[in-house]
């Protein structure tokens, strides 16, 4: 077999760990392939910091959403995981949509089966169902409005108090904006499996070595972190916070990659990456890291793997995502 679609075979399955030339620039092999075929390389916070410096642009889903549907490119390079890739494809049907590895998933999307998912909603009829960004198109499509963390506010807010709610599948968002918003969702029982590693003994230890250091966390934590955080907010809100505010020290409760733009906006500050409860390396989303250089090289290269769906699946996600995007406007959260 030609060995140019064997290797278009493996990159098809997701299996993108093929034999690159060590001589090669990827730097700017990636740039030259990029312009060559017109590509826009978006990227969140949590991928490794040589991919972020080679993004065309590095976002929050928020951030990243929005940059996806305006795209004008031909082609979408995400580098981020599968739901992202989908959420650039509801909203900008027409582009090749490429995930340098298919197998980038995300353990809160996983905790959402479509099937129980349907199921748990039939039994509340009367309920409104908000689904966070991090879930697959299925459920998106069983859902009345997406939010993202930068938005989940402005989202609960523009439903009636006394409309009763499902949230998913981010357990910990949903409760901590029930307690700021004096709302009672019911909530699915999911979680990212980063943000519920932090150990709380830990960032209170740490804070007691660092007294002056504040504590930055991400909402998807669960709610005790959540409780000794000076901040809590998006990955694009929590790097506005340190860049504007005038401590010198924080300790950061969110996926370690989101640091790089930390420091490069204040380089003389110091960023700390919460602990976790063990010794593992489990503050780095073992999906987002699944992005490598070599492996964008491939996808860029062999125009794959590239995400398609279903026409009428994305239909029927595209409506909650417009409603999504629709409330932000209006409330001034996009760029
Ligand atoms: P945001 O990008 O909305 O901050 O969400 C963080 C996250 O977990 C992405 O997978
Ligand atoms: Fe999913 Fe958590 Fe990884 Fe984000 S950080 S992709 S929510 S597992």
């Amino acid at each position: 077999m030609d060995i140019n679609i064997a290797k278009q075979g493996l990159i098809k399955k997701g299996f993108l760990d093929l034999e690159i030339d060590p001589q090669i620039n990827l730097f700017a092999e990636i740039q030259k392939l990029k312009k060559e075929k017109n590509v826009l390389l978006l990227a969140h916070y949590y991928q490794e910091t040589d991919i972020q410096d080679v993004a065309d642009y590095i976002g929050d889903s928020l951030g990243l959403a929005q940059k996806a549907e305006q795209a004008k490119s031909d082609i979408i390079l995400f580098a981020g995981v599968h739901f992202m890739a989908e959420t650039a494809k509801i909203l900008n049907p027409t582009k090749k949509v490429i995930l340098p590895d298919l197998k980038a998933g995300c353990s809160l999307a996983d905790s959402a089966p479509t099937p129980l998912f349907k199921a748990f909603k039939e039994k509340h009829p009367d309920h409104l169902v908000i689904s966070y960004i991090n879930c697959t198109a299925e459920i998106k499509a069983l859902s009345d409005i997406i939010c993202t963390s930068s938005n989940a506010e402005k989202i609960i807010e523009s439903v009636p108090k006394d409309q009763p709610i499902i949230f998913a599948p981010d357990k910990n968002l949903g409760a901590y904006l029930n307690k700021k918003y004096g709302r009672n969702m019911l909530l699915w029982n999911g979680a990212c499996m980063v943000h519920e590693i932090f150990s709380l003994e830990k960032i209170v230890k740490l804070k007691i070595r660092h007294p002056k250091a504040k504590v930055l966390a991400h909402p998807e934590c669960e709610e005790a972190v959540l409780n000794v955080a000076d901040f809590i907010g998006s990955t694009t809100e929590i790097l506005k916070y340190s860049s504007t505010d005038t401590a010198d020290q924080y300790i950061v409760a969110t996926e370690t990659g989101i640091l790089h733009q930390m420091q490069i906006n204040s380089p003389n500050k110091t960023f700390i990456p919460a602990p976790p409860t063990n010794n593992c390396a489990c503050n780095d989303c073992p999906h987002m890291k699944l992005n490598t250089l070599e492996k964008i090289y491939l996808a860029l290269k062999y125009e794959l793997p590239e995400l398609t769906m279903e026409e009428s699946l994305r239909l029927a996600a595209k409506k909650p995502m417009d409603r999504m995007m629709e409330i932000s406007r209006a409330a001034g959260l996009l760029g």
